[in-house]
């Protein structure tokens, strides 16, 4: 009954410009080691289960790269949807889907653009999750140990109480204020939310006709329509009009059966130019740098990458993102990177 539902339909804007709305970056290389995020990540579920029982929810626009990226997958494995509306719907329209297909599906629901260097830690917690939402309603996330306080995480609190692995969540905060991450990192009991969920079918149902009622309501009008021919002229009506939330500020934050496994499998969200920082070796001067002809002085803490020929000269930087990838160029500074994101929807689609 185990299944994976892989989300592959973000636009990953505050790792513009490597990172487009034509090619997002779970698409990409960004490691530069011959394999997509979205390659790894499915690699990575084979472990777990059969390959018919992967999906890959995504928007209908990157139909096309994902069965080139993942032959193993077939069309009937993609889930399309025709608009952006966040993870919440997407998660929704999803779980009709497998419930059609198999109303005991367990399921695991990924992002599709993490970086995981234990496997193994990762696929152990990820079966204790499953054999724990399989025996109760529980909504079980991996929690990782927070490392600073960054703004762009969920954080969770949870109850001590137990030696066991799985704890009962007290509290899920999505993306506090950076003071708030502060005094969450200086009272300890906090993880970070990875973003990986477990939990059967049911479950995530009944959690959202009671905490998105909207969006409950909106897919189970098509109830009767879902794997049959009816279903794409349905969805391509109704999705669009679906409340915009994530699943995490719709259901994590709301539900009162919400469970976490903390876990340190090396994960790292390569959600932005500072994760992916975080994430590789840096130099003497506390850079990472990629580029072809560079001369750099006097700079520190940044992350440099120009792909592209020309002579880039740099002096005296601290703490900055310097980018320069096709048609844009992006020079800000790290620490304020989560604002990229907005920046990135006023502009227009050829960028
Ligand atoms: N299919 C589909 N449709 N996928 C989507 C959509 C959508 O509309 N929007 C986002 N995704 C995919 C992204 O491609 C990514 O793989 C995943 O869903 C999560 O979306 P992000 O936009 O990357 O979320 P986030 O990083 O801001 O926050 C989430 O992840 C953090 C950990 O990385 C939250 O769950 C946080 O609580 C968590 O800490
Ligand atoms: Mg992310």
């Amino acid at each position: 009954n185990n299944y994976v539902l892989i989300m592959a339909g973000g636009v990953g804007s505050r790792f513009w410009p490597k990172s487009r709305n034509t090619f997002p970056k779970q698409f990409i290389d960004i490691l530069g080691i011959g394999k997509s995020l979205l390659q790894l990540t499915y690699h990575r579920f084979l472990k777990l289960c059969p390959v018919e029982n992967i999906f890959i929810v995504t928007n209908s626009q990157y139909e096309g790269i994902i069965l080139e990226q993942l032959p193993g997958i077939a069309a009937s494995q993609l889930i399309c949807e025709p608009s952006r509306n966040n993870t919440a719907p997407c998660i929704a329209y999803a779980s009709f889907k497998l419930k059609g297909l198999n109303p005991k599906a367990n399921i695991v629901v990924a992002p599709s653009d993490h970086f995981i260097l234990y496997e193994d830690i990762f696929l152990s917690k990820i079966n204790k999750a499953l054999g724990f939402t399989e025996k109760q309603e529980a909504l079980v996330t991996l929690g990782i140990s927070p490392r600073r306080p960054d703004t762009g995480y969920g954080y969770i609190k949870y109850e001590h109480k137990n030696t066991d692995e799985i704890h009962k969540v007290i509290q899920f905060k999505e993306k506090p204020t950076l003071e708030k991450a502060r005094e969450f990192l200086a009272e300890g009991n906090y993880v970070w939310n990875a973003g990986i969920f477990i939990w059967k079918v049911g479950s995530i149902l009944k959690a959202l006709e009671k905490y998105a009622n909207e969006i409950h309501t909106l897919f189970t009008k098509g109830i009767d329509l879902y794997n049959t021919d009816a279903e794409r002229s349905f969805i391509d009506e109704h999705y669009p009009t679906s409340p915009n939330i994530s699943i995490d500020y719709a259901i994590m934050e709301q539900a009162d059966n919400v469970y976490t496994i903390p876990s340190d499998f090396g994960w790292s969200d390569l959600g932005t130019w500072a994760s992916l920082y975080e994430a590789v070796p840096k130099d003497k001067q506390n850079n990472v740098i990629s580029a072809k002809n560079i001369h750099i002085e006097d700079t520190h803490n940044s992350i440099i990458h120009i792909n592209s020929d020309k002579m880039a000269v740099l002096k005296g930087l601290d703490g900055f993102i310097v980018v320069d990838e096709g048609n844009a160029l992006l020079i800000y500074p790290k620490k304020e990177e989560q604002s990229i994101k907005e920046i990135v929807k006023t502009m227009s689609t050829e960028y």
